[in-house]
């Protein structure tokens, strides 16, 4: 199977040495029978740096672009635990990652242009690589009715059609670094293309490997 990872930089930016090994360990063990693309969010460096950035005046297009920065270097950190199963070299374009699928079985990048996130990144990958699966890695465990850190009340939807996400995530706001559990640009894009799509919550290593089973307990997207 070709697999798409959107590993939120939620998840992998708050990992140490041994945590950043435990991630890199399960992607070689997964990609001995599947073909891996990583795209790797930016988390609380980036948040941090578009902070900074939005207080001094830059535009919202130049937070993004800082915001970009985060996320390859969150890549870099991934790529040098996987050591050799992955270019050190993050690609920064899908045409040089696809290039670079075809030497190695786990390909790891961050973000590519203004606008955007990383999930919306790793779906338009899915796209270019004709994904079989886009796994949404990220800080909670699928996709809710609302937004569970606000309201007691939300109930986590365990199936749900890509127009359904689609309309749900076109609510939320679009600004550099700020969180939604799929980007609305993410979710038209798997609206469109019908990418098999599952979240789970990556901070478990083992749900890497259970989004692919069909053991996880996220929100499995179906167009
Ligand atoms: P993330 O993909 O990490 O966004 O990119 P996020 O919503 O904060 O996700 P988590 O928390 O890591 O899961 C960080 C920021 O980098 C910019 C955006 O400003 C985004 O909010 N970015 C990233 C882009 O502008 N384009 C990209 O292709 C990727």
């Amino acid at each position: 199977m070709i697999v798409v990872y959107s590993l939120g930089g939620s998840v992998l930016a708050a990992q140490d040495s041994a945590g950043l090994k435990r991630y890199a360990e399960k992607l070689r063990e997964i990609s001995r029978d599947n073909q891996l693309y990583v795209v790797v969010g930016g988390g609380a460096i980036a948040r941090d740096c578009i902070g900074r950035a939005r207080g001094v005046g830059a535009s919202e297009a130049l937070c993004d672009s800082i915001g970009i920065l985060a996320t390859r270097m969150n890549a870099a950190l991934l790529a040098a635990a996987l050591g050799g199963s992955a270019p050190f070299r993050v690609p920064e374009s899908y045409e040089d990652a696809l290039e670079a699928s075809k030497k190695y079985r786990i390909v790891v990048m961050g973000g590519v242009s203004p606008g955007q996130t990383t999930d919306a990144v790793a779906a338009l990958l899915a796209e270019y690589a004709r994904a079989d699966l886009l796994v949404i890695a990220t800080s909670v465990n699928g996709v809710y009715t609302s937004d569970p850190e606000k309201d007691p009340g939300a109930v986590k939807i365990p199936r749900m059609k890509a127009e359904d996400l689609a309309r749900m995530m076109s609510q939320i706001q679009l600004k550099a670094g700020s969180r939604s559990p799929v980007d609305p640009l993410a979710a038209k894009i798997i609206e469109r293309s019908h990418i098999p799509t599952i979240v789970v919550d990556g901070r478990d290593v083992a749900n890497l490997i259970r989004a692919i089973d069909g053991t996880h307990d996220g929100t499995e997207i179906r167009g």
